[in-house]
């Protein structure tokens, strides 16, 4: 069932058909969409959000920068997405120079901070379309003004109570999807952006992310990964409270639903509960990605993180005691303000210990607003650059050695697709996500097989289906 907000949309959709019909005629040709997603998995989901309406309305995809429409979803964790976006704005330029129908948008967290907005009035007054992170379910709205006024629309909100899930969504993969179970951030680690172009924390019913992936099995998925800044907190703001340990409950309940993936757990608040959920289920991924940032007590008091390297440590081992063939995968980042070459060694300390299937190692960006971009004893970037390879070395290490154990292994794979260099292969994911290269055909995608790994290449593995 539709609320309002949705069925408003859906009458700009309708208005947005016409536009685009007429727009086809007087071109006498089609009318091109290129929507490119920078970040993480929620902008990913997002991004699939605004291909649905683009689609619905008329537009055929394509990923050329001459298109008719680009949007660019962006993201602002760390300054180096921002500069891409930046730089491929840029670029876009001449190509609007070249086709008058032409029209570029900007939407995603980097458009919620105000320093950007003056930046791109400034800088980069071509851009057509504004929008941020609150209002994204507005897009055919925005859409229908960007084509009917004159002038630039940039419209980008605070916050926001409105859940709009059930508009159109055009879906990368026929047989996975993302799913929101809730959005923004309540912890405030004092290095992140996340809770300020984000807002609070607010949990979706459970009945709704039910239905739609009930919706999402009927229509072929069998793999599902429940997306949110922080789940283990899940639940807690809705007016009865229901833990993410009982959500897993129900969605393993759901029949023709194979897989079921979550990202991402904050170590604070991950419960014996969904220890106990995971361990039991059949359908719950053997992997759990579970973001350290630093393995010294010390900088993670002051990133806010609130627990410690042993209280990590714990955890970690507690799972891999419970679960013994789960993957733990995780994000460090070095260089954040005093941290020493002691702090660093903390980090590998816990990287041996733990040992991480697979770790993304990030330099400490500053963002500007976060508490941590005020602190005094900011790094020097050769020093961080000593460190971060230290600690991308140990992680590689740690990481091939762990993946190792997976070899001579019969193993059940999600077949996802063609492998880019040789069409007679496919590519997979294990439960515990790692990679692996087989032979099959094209209508094994999207099934469940199972497949020998037999030769390991580093960070993925070739096998063979039994
Ligand atoms: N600098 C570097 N990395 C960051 N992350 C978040 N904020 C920053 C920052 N300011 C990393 C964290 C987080 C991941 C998504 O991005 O490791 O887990
Ligand atoms: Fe950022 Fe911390 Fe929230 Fe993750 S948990 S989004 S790192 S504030």
């Amino acid at each position: 069932m539709l609320n309002r907000e949705e069925e408003i949309q859906f009458e700009y959709i309708d208005k947005l058909k016409l536009i685009v019909e007429e727009k086809k005629k007087a071109l006498g040709r089609a009318l091109t969409c290129q929507v490119t997603t920078f970040g993480c998995q929620m902008n990913a989901r997002d991004s699939e959000k605004l291909l649905g309406v683009l689609k619905t309305v008329g537009f055929e995809e394509t990923d050329r920068d001459d298109a008719d429409f680009v949007i660019y979803n962006t993201c602002t964790v760390r300054d180096n997405a921002n500069q891409r976006v930046y730089g491929r704005l840029g670029a876009l330029k001449p190509y609007k120079k070249n086709n008058s129908e032409m029209k570029i948008a900007l939407c995603g967290c980097m458009t919620q901070e105000k320093s950007v907005i003056e930046k791109l009035k400034k800088s980069y007054n071509f851009v057509d379309l504004i929008f941020g992170t609150h209002n994204i379910f507005c897009f055919p709205k925005l859409l229908y003004r960007m084509y009917t006024e004159d002038k630039p629309v940039v419209e980008v909100w605070e916050s926001t109570d409105v859940i709009a899930e059930n508009l159109p969504v055009e879906r990368k993969y026929p047989f996975k999807s993302g799913i929101n179970i809730m959005f923004g951030c309540n912890n405030f680690c004092t290095y992140c952006i996340v809770p300020y172009v984000r807002g609070r924390e607010r949990s979706r019913k459970p009945e709704e992310i039910i239905e739609e992936i009930r919706s999402l099995v009927a229509d072929g998925v069998v793999e599902i990964m429940l997306l949110g800044q922080n789940v283990n907190s899940y639940g807690k703001n809705l007016e009865t409270p229901v833990s993410f340990a009982e959500l897993l409950r129900r969605v393993e309940e759901i029949e023709g639903l194979e897989r079921i993936r979550f990202m991402t757990s904050h170590p604070k608040d991950l419960s014996d509960e969904l220890i106990e959920v995971m361990k039991d289920s059949k359908k719950i991924c053997r992997h759990i990605h579970l973001p350290l940032q630093s393995g010294s007590s010390r900088i993670l008091k002051t990133m806010n993180r609130c627990y410690d390297k042993e209280r990590y440590i714990d955890l970690a081992l507690k799972i891999r005691r419970e679960i013994p063939d789960i993957s733990i995968t995780t994000d460090i980042i070095v260089g954040f303000p005093g941290e020493e070459y002691s702090d660093v060694l903390e980090t590998i300390d816990v990287i041996d210990r733990v040992r991480f299937d697979n770790a993304f190692t990030f330099i400490y960006s500053k963002r500007t607003g976060t508490p941590a971009a005020r602190m005094e004893n900011q790094v020097d970037e050769a020093t961080v650059k000593k460190h971060f390879d230290m600690v991308l070395k140990k992680v590689q290490d740690t990481a091939r050695k762990q993946l190792e154990r997976f070899e001579g292994q019969v193993l059940t794979v999600l077949c996802e697709g063609v492998n880019e260099q040789d069409e007679a292969f496919l590519d997979g994911r294990t439960s515990g996500n790692t990679i692996v290269h087989f032979k099959g055909g094209r209508e094994l995608i999207g099934k469940l097989v199972d497949v020998k790994l037999t030769d390991f290449h580093g960070f993925y593995y070739d096998g063979e289906i039994i």
